[in-house]
């Protein structure tokens, strides 16, 4: 039987992306098939779609690291045929044929069933940015922090993990400081809940310093680099920072005064690897209290897989405001 993919190929002209017909033996026998209705647009989907190595080694490979659908066939595992399913992470979309398919062929153990209340395409306007989100949040919640020690700062902003952070954070009643490179996109930021927004620039006006002023009880930081390490030299005493991204750098450059001198913490995330019992954990809050209060507002554009390619290099550039929710046909 023939379905509809994107795949990406490796050619004289570089990488391109093209809508293709593929084989459901193509995608091998083993585990769950899913016949997906819904995926979304993450900074590494992009990556893969224009071959980077670190994420996709063998090409041609279909992209797309978030998918929900129906399960159509399985061996084992807890799922029938019918339920309907998530799954984001683990090796999908990196050399896993992912989620910009209208199959999915996949472990059980990589799925977990859509929340009861969460329809599928809510699910995908979430998507990996709102499991990450949902993880930095429950990161510097679980060391105690509330909204009565003051602002957390969120960077990367509009990005995809940056809006859902802005917003969870926002509905658990913290003050909430955005840091974005778009000025046009400041009043987005403060509907979405920030309650104050500051350009990039401006943040890191003194980021050669080794310190700097206590402003913050906690940091969500998407972007790594200078961003990263001008959040932890302004934390407030003993406060923590939850780092899951690396849109500016990879690098960390900086001294140990701010952990020596002030305590602060720096907190990892992973949303891919972790087991599936607390992806599973997640997204039942992200269907019930952390909720964003007006998800549409966070949607960027729904588009059909053909779609796709124009949206790649816009998120590469970072020049996405909140998320691109792909339809499959
Ligand atoms: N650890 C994990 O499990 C995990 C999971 C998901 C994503 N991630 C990572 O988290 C990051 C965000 O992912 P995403 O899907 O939200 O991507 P995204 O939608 O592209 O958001 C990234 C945002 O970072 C900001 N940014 C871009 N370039 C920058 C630069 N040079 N300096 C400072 N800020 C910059 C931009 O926001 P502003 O214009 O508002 O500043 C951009 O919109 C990526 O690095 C991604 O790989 C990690």
């Amino acid at each position: 039987m023939s379905f509809q993919a994107l795949l990406t190929r490796e050619t004289e002209n570089g990488y391109q992306t093209a809508l293709e017909e593929r084989e459901l033996t193509d995608l091998g026998e083993e585990g769950v098939l899913v016949r997906v209705h819904w995926s979304s647009l993450n900074y590494k989907d992009a990556l893969s779609a224009t071959g980077n190595k670190g994420v996709t080694r063998q090409f041609p490979h279909t992209p797309g690291i978030d998918a929900v659908g129906v399960v159509e066939e399985t061996t084992d595992g807890p799922f029938s045929v019918g339920d309907t399913v998530i799954c984001t992470g683990y090796d999908l979309g990196m050399n896993t044929d992912g989620g910009y398919s209208q199959y999915i062929r996949v472990p059980a153990e990589w799925l977990v069933p859509l929340p009861e209340g969460l329809a599928p395409r809510d699910a995908m306007v979430l998507g990996t940015a709102g499991l990450t989100a949902a993880l930095c949040v429950e990161s510097l919640l679980d060391t105690g922090l509330n909204p009565d020690q003051g602002p957390v700062l969120v960077t990367g902003a509009t990005g995809g993990v940056g809006s859902i952070t802005v917003a969870i954070l926002s509905k658990l009643g913290f003050s909430v400081t955005a840091v974005s490179g778009k000025s046009e996109s400041h009043p987005w930021l403060k509907s979405l809940g920030a309650s104050e927004v500051i350009s990039r620039d401006s943040f890191l006006e003194n980021a050669g310093k080794p310190m700097l002023k206590e402003q913050w009880a906690g940091a969500v930081d998407c972007a790594g680099g200078d961003m990263l390490t001008t959040a932890l030299k302004s934390l407030k005493y003993g406060g923590c920072a939850a780092c899951c991204g690396l849109a500016a750098s990879p690098k960390l450059e900086m001294t140990v005064l701010p952990f020596i001198l002030r305590g602060v913490n720096l907190l990892g995330v992973d949303s891919v690897e972790l087991p599936c019992e607390i992806k599973q954990q997640m997204w039942q809050l992200l269907a019930d209290e952390w909720m964003p209060v007006d998800l549409p507002l966070l949607e960027a554009d729904e588009v059909e897989l053909q779609g796709v390619n124009a949206w790649v290099d816009k998120i590469l550039q970072g020049g996405v405001q909140g998320r691109v929710v792909v339809r499959l046909p």
